[in-house]
Parts: structure tokens; C-alpha cells; sequence
């Protein structure tokens, strides 16, 4: 098996968990799981800003609604580091919907619904780099 010891991934902490003040508890989480923080911002965007990150849902049925939520409130963006981070952090955040997420998932234990599922996280390692330089490419 190909290990990248250092791949990067884009984690978002969203609105429903930022205002629970379950931000320092979900980063104790990345760092516990071997997860490096390499950069970190808490920022509200603009709605036309959440539907350009989310432009590949955008014939979804959820677009509109996914675009409101995400620039509701203040959310947390950071660049995560590990070996395998795209797919270790997918595994870390657990099932898109709550409900199905596993046991000692991230989604599991903070998620309230498939809106509110407390974490967003890269699906895959080009996306990765372009949902990074979304967020820090200064
Ligand atoms: P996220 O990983 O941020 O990517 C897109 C988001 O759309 C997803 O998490 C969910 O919060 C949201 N969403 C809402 N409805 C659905 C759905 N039916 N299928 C997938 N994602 C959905």
C-alpha cells in the first residue's frame, strides 16, 4: 500500500458546532487521532461563497439549503496533516448522516442531522488541494 506521510486535507468545523463551543473538543479529536493542525481559521463567509465551495452539489435538491447553512454562523477551517489524511479523516467524521455514522465517529457523537453533521472533510486528494487553496491560497 502507497503511504504519503504527509498528505493534506481541508476539515471544516460547521455552524452547529461552533456554536455548541465544540470546536477546541473536535481539534483535541484530530490531534489525538495523529492529525496535525497545519492551519487554522475561524471566519463567517457569504452565502456566494458557500455555493462556489459547494459547486459540485450544486444540481442537488440540498444545494440551496447546504449553502445557507454553511454561511449561517461562524465555522472553523483548517488544513489537517497526516499519513492517509483524506481518507482517515473520512473515517474519523464517520457517515455523511448522523444516524448511520459508527460509534466513536465524530458524526456520531456531535452530528444532529445530515445538515448539521458538525464536520465537512475532503473527498479526495484533488479536492483536497483545491478546497485548501480555497480557504488559504494568500
Ligand atoms: P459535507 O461533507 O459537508 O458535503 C455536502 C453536505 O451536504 C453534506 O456534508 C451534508 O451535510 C449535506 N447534505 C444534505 N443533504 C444531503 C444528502 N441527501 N446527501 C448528501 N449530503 C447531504
Amino acid at each position: 500500500m502507497i503511504m504519503s506521510k504527509n498528505e493534506k486535507t481541508l476539515s471544516i468545523i460547521k455552524p452547529d458546532a461552533v456554536e455548541r463551543n465544540l470546536d477546541n473538543e473536535i481539534k483535541e479529536i484530530f490531534k489525538n487521532n495523529g492529525f496535525s493542525i497545519l492551519k487554522e481559521k475561524k471566519i463567517q463567509i457569504e452565502k456566494s461563497e458557500a455555493e462556489k465551495f459547494y459547486k459540485v452539489h450544486e444540481t442537488k435538491p440540498f444545494y440551496n439549503d447546504l449553502c445557507s447553512y454553511l454561511s449561517s454562523g461562524p465555522i472553523v477551517v483548517m488544513v489537517l496533516e497526516k499519513a492517509n489524511a483524506v481518507i482517515d479523516n473520512r473515517e474519523l467524521m464517520g457517515a455523511t448522516n448522523p444516524k448511520e455514522a459508527k460509534d466513536g465517529t465524530i458524526r456520531k457523537k456531535y452530528g444532529i442531522s445530515i445538515d448539521k453533521n458538525s464536520v465537512h472533510g475532503s473527498d479526495s486528494i484533488e479536492n483536497a488541494k483545491i478546497e485548501i487553496d480555497f480557504f488559504f491560497k494568500d
